[in-house]
């Protein structure tokens, strides 16, 4: 068995792991990550960027057959088709390409890379299985950054006809029923997309409405638009399992009556879990925080020198909130005083249209006792919006009423995850309501709309 040393090892290389790898190699500790697969993680392979390579071409898809029936823009299209398989192998490219830029950065920084599964030996040692063998890797510092995976439903376990999101971003043809378990993120912004594509949809959902997290006026628009897709949406539903055929799902309706839904695709997006078992995690006696490893605010476990981070650490499982926990722990063992302090972790889902979630909406807000000032303003009276036939939807901005420090900034609208930005920096760097209305957004984008949020807040909008 060969033997490594060093001074950090990070176990699993998606956004958490090799951000960690990447900072820690910058600031010269000498730092290997483990990962069995391509690196990038979840996110980079089988979640984010997949996902919103297949979401794009949708809509590119979408826009081509509804310019067909409508012509509002004059432009005159053939009958548009796609093949699958092309958008399949141009998505998978892209992956291609963010994996290789994952390895350059490590190397550049000279953090090494060790292809393989690890497995805890004690809480300075893993033994790594690779296709050479096994190597024992010694280290001063352990960060554990393995990630979720989907949660499965027992009754109705992958395989088959029925898949996960990663199933869902490799098909080989596009389903023509397509049943989605679960209109949380993945079920919302997949089944949204294969709509598009021209699969004909049913979403089921246990809770009484899509997007339970979300506040119904940011998801009004988006059930709008689901309607017009014609995804059938079926809410208080719980699904049952596969019927005999195994050719329909079944599924409890509210009534209590069971309705086979044929599908040729089950889509089952009902949550993810952390990464727990299978790697030795038990042999640390890590204090749990249910079923994720309990961390403080330095991501420090209960073990000396051993940190966790990204979604094996819990909600919210965002590929942003692991960077960024990836690179204060490197910081951390580098030396410099660092903890996790954000004011906020914005939230985009990429549904149609967008929802961004940053800080607290008025509800939240209003429970935490706080008197609140809010300003919304409509996508409608933007022009920039209108040029881009992106009217629906809005921006609502959320102050505190005594002194207009604000709180929280949502929206729903095309494209406002691009906007999140702003409202995460604003949020950041405390600003008042003032503060936003008196920045220069520049005309004509969709950014005024922030601005006039603010504005309305203060109740002297301009173009309303
Ligand atoms: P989710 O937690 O967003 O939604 C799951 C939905 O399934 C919930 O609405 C729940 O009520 C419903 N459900 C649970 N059991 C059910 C059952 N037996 N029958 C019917 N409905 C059921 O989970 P999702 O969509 O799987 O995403 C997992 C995680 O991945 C998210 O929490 C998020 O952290 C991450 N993600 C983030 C994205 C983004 O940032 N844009 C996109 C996709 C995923």
């Amino acid at each position: 068995m060969n033997d490594l040393t060093c001074k950090v090892l990070v176990v699993g290389g998606g956004p958490g792991g090799y951000v960690a790898g990447i900072r820690a190699g910058q600031l010269q500790l000498d730092t290997i990550v483990v990962d069995p697969g391509p690196l990038g993680g979840t996110c980079l392979n089988v979640g984010c960027i997949p996902s919103k390579a297949i979401i794009h071409a949708a809509d590119v898809y979408r826009a081509m057959v509804d310019e067909k029936h409508n012509n509002e823009l004059g432009i005159e299209v053939g009958a548009a088709r796609i093949d699958l398989g092309k958008t399949v192998a141009w998505k998978d490219g892209i992956v291609g390409r963010l994996n290789g830029g994952v390895a350059a950065l490590l190397k550049k920084n000279k953090t090494r890379v060790v292809r393989g599964t690890a497995e805890f030996v004690d809480g300075k040692t893993c033994a790594v299985k690779t296709d050479q063998g096994t190597i024992r890797i010694r280290a001063e510092h352990i960060v554990i950054a393995t990630g979720s995976v989907p949660v499965e439903i027992k009754s109705l376990p992958f395989g088959g006809r029925v898949v996960s999101s990663t199933g869902a971003l490799s098909l080989k043809n596009i389903p023509q029923r397509l049943v989605v378990i679960g209109a949380g993120y993945i079920g919302l912004e997949l089944g949204t997309a294969f709509a598009k594509l021209g699969s004909d949809v049913t979403v089921v959902e246990a809770a009484d409405r899509p997007l339970p997290a979300y506040d119904q006026e940011l998801t009004r628009p988006v059930v709008k638009k689901l309607e017009s897709l014609g995804v059938r949406m079926l809410t208080s539903t719980v699904a049952k399992g596969l019927s005999e055929s195994g050719e329909e799902v079944l599924v409890t309706l509210p009534d209590g009556s069971t309705e086979p839904l044929p599908a040729d695709i089950v889509l089952v997006a009902v949550g993810r879990h952390a990464t727990i078992a299978g790697f030795g995690l038990e042999k640390l006696d890590l204090t749990m925080n249910g079923n994720v490893i309990g961390i403080d605010s330095r991501c420090a476990t209960s073990m000396r020198n051993v940190w966790a981070i990204g979604d094996v650490t819990g909600e919210p499982m965002l590929a942003h909130r692991a960077m960024a926990q990836g690179e204060m722990v490197a910081e951390i063992i580098a030396g410099k005083n660092r903890s996790f302090d954000k004011v906020c972790i914005p939230a985009v889902c990429f549904t149609d249209p967008e929802i961004v979630v940053a800080g607290l909406s008025p509800d939240e807000a209003r429970q935490q006792g706080k008197e609140v000032k809010v300003g919304i303003f409509p996508f409608a009276a933007n022009g920039r919006a209108m040029t881009k036939q992106g009217e629906e939807g809005f921006v609502r901005i959320v102050a505190r009423a005594d002194n207009h420090v604000v709180l929280g900034i949502q929206a729903v609208g095309s494209g406002v995850s691009e906007l999140s930005t702003a409202f995460g920096l604003a949020l950041e760097m405390g600003a008042r309501l003032e503060d936003v209305a008196a920045t220069i957004h520049s005309h004509p984008t969709q950014g005024e709309v922030f601005q006039e949020a603010a504005l309305k807040a203060m109740g002297h909008a301009l173009h309303i």
